[in-house]
């Protein structure tokens, strides 16, 4: 069947956010390590990044680590950074050749400086890139963002740039690490695991949640297409009722 063809093009979610799970399952299930997971997860976020790109979804969001994941085994947290760093340097060509943008979210500045540096120098390399932007969401959690903007907008109201009374739901999103990306409407994670886990928890106040049995490595294409038509198959009501939204 084909999934892509189904697909109402007028009708895309602008922003995809993805929590890519099971990476450490599905290697077990290969009785291989679960780094062999997260290796094998890249060729997963390769196909949801071509596959968003092909259909022409404007903003794919990754969520490759999180502020918690320091508490994995040491030697598993330097195979992801490790990672990430030869799939920065090898991929970021092929985004150019795609016209992807790279952009990151997080507390980037307490990455390892070999991740650090990759990560700005793919950011940099794709800055004019304007046909989708791909979000990493790296050392982040929605926590510390929501923490990060009240401190940053405090700062202001402290300085006397900013009157309390300004502060209002448009100020609050601009304060955080994705201002000037729209929030997602569409959230999908993997591995039949039914939770936000500290993600983008601000941002997806309205978005639909479509959790899939899958465990990343074996995300493909379909797997995408599959998940935007439960998207468009459902109603958005934004607190209005049916009728409403009908006429
Ligand atoms: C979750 O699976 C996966 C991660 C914490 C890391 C995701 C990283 C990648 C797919 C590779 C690098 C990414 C990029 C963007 C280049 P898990 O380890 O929690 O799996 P489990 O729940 O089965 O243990």
């Amino acid at each position: 069947m084909d999934l892509r063809s189904q697909i109402d093009i007028e009708r895309l979610p602008q922003h995809i956010a993805i929590i890519m799970d099971g990476n450490g399952r599905w290697a077990k299930e290969h009785n291989m390590p679960r780094v062999f997971g997260h290796k094998n997860g890249v060729k997963a976020v390769r196909e949801a990044t071509e596959a968003a790109a092909e259909i022409g979804i404007k903003y794919l969001t990754l969520y490759a680590f999180s502020t918690e994941n320091w508490k994995r085994p040491k030697y598993e947290v330097g195979a992801l950074m490790k990672l990430l760093v030869d799939t920065l340097d090898n991929e970021v060509k092929t985004l150019n050749k795609n016209n992807i943008r790279l952009q990151a979210i997080g507390d980037l500045e307490r990455l390892p400086g070999r991740t650090l540096k990759a990560l700005k120098e793919g950011i940099e390399s794709t800055k004019n890139n304007d046909r989708m932007t791909l979000v990493l969401a790296l050392n982040y959690s929605a926590k510390w963002e929501i923490v990060e903007a009240t401190r940053k907008i405090a700062q202001k109201v402290k300085s006397g740039s900013m009157n309390p009374e300004d502060i209002d739901q448009h100020i609050f999103s601009k304060s955080l690490s994705t201002s000037g990306i729209p929030d997602p409407e569409l959230l999908i994670r993997t591995s039949g695991e039914n939770r936000l886990s500290n993600f983008l928890l601000w941002q997806m106040a309205y978005a639909e949640l479509c959790f899939m049995s899958v465990y990343w490595p074996d995300f493909d294409k379909n797997k995408l297409f599959e998940a935007i038509l439960d998207y468009q198959s459902r109603e958005r009501r934004f607190g209005k009722t049916s009728e409403q939204l009908k006429s």
